[in-house]
């Protein structure tokens, strides 16, 4: 999502809605911890670009965490949500074996992990049919995403799919009966939207088995993930040319992060209110060797910007390192991303035919 669109969503979150969700994510990270097994995540990505720093820290590292914890992982790549606020697709083909391979790369398991793409999977966007009879028109022009999504457009008309791209998500949440989605609070009201559609679906075509509706309601795993800036000290987003990329190499990152932005001041410390841009590196830092922020600043003492650039370096290739030789490996073996890709969206298209006749059966459109 753009910089606009998260700045108009997070102030329409209110604060009692956020604290809920705050405290039921709490308790979700208990029962994980009891009984990973009950629980699917499903997230999803648009393949638009490469993977950065800001989507590793973020939350790509949060989810092969959750992978590794024992929780059943559905991967999304959005292909189809491409074309909600753009007109071309772009080289489509390339950019979802960049995310696929980052994916890999960085850890998630593609042996357990059910990594999928829209386009391949007719049951899931069949779904998008009866859900669209279950919210009204008001309701979407409502949805905060969708307004800051289009005010994000710079006078861009509403598309039809820009305005249903929330039912198109739930679809993609409930067709695999995913009960836990790690969001960001920003996305808060897409998982509000999605189990409103499970509820009103349950309640117009309820089976007479009570106990068992069609739809599995998910909830949001809220991740403490630290966000971390761009080499500006702005927002970290490819079209600002501030990020380093997972794919890029060790002498690329260290070209970048020498043109990185810092202060006056020699002596660094962590003080992300009043120097950003250097709190932004020591973050970074730390994110990549686990020591503190201040710890980290204190060891580089009054050795400056220049020091402070040669740490974070150091840190950054050294934790990126065996994920760039995962993904060159991968790179050069097109074959088996393709095998993986394949393999998910069979599973995937398995369980949304599943899904799919269960919710044909509840409307009585099963003729035989
Ligand atoms: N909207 C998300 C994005 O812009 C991608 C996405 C599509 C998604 N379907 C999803 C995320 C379902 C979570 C759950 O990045």
């Amino acid at each position: 999502m753009s910089n606009k669109a998260e700045e108009t969503l997070s102030k329409s979150t209110d604060s009692a809605s956020l604290a809920r969700a705050v405290e039921r994510s709490a308790e979700l990270e208990k029962e994980i911890d009891k009984d990973p097994s009950r629980f699917r995540m499903l997230t999803g990505d648009r393949p638009t670009g490469h993977l950065h720093l800001g989507h590793y820290f973020g939350t790509i590292k949060n989810r092969v965490e959750q992978q590794q914890r024992g929780i059943e992982t559905w991967q999304l790549i959005a292909d189809y949500q491409v074309i909600t606020d753009r007109d071309g697709v772009g080289p489509l083909r390339e950019r979802v074996l960049s995310l696929l391979t980052d994916y890999i790369a960085a850890g998630m398991n593609p042996e357990s992990a059910t990594i999928f793409t829209h386009s391949a999977v007719p049951a899931l966007n069949q779904l998008m049919l009866p859900f669209l009879s279950l919210v009204t028109e008001s309701e979407l022009h409502r949805n905060p995403t969708v307004k800051a999504e289009l005010d994000a457009t710079d006078g861009r008309a509403m598309s039809g799919l820009l305005l249903t791209y929330p039912v198109h998500q739930a679809a993609d949440i409930l067709f695999c009966r995913a009960n836990i989605v790690p969001v960001g609070q920003d996305q808060l009201p897409h998982l509000e939207q999605a189990r409103v559609i499970a509820n009103r679906f349950d309640r117009r075509y309820g089976r007479a088995d009570k106990d068992k509706p069609v739809f599995r309601r998910p909830e949001a795993l809220l991740s403490n993930a630290s966000h971390v800036l761009g080499l500006d000290g702005e927002k970290m987003s490819k079209s600002r040319g501030n990020t380093i990329e997972l794919r890029m190499s060790a002498d690329e990152t260290a070209k970048r992060l020498k043109r990185a932005k810092t202060d006056a001041d020699r002596v660094i410390t962590y003080d992300p209110v009043k120097r950003p841009e250097v709190s932004n590196l020591l973050l970074m830092a730390s994110m990549a060797c686990g020591e503190s922020p201040e710890a980290i600043a204190e060891q580089i003492g009054d050795g400056g910007g220049g020091a402070l650039k040669a740490r974070v370096t150091e840190d950054l290739n050294t934790m990126l390192a065996p994920i760039r030789a995962r993904r060159a490996e991968l790179v050069e073996n097109e074959d088996y991303l393709l095998e993986v890709l394949r393999k998910g969206n069979e599973r995937a298209n398995e369980v949304a035919n599943e899904t799919l006749s269960d919710v044909l059966t509840a409307m009585n459109m099963k003729y035989y």
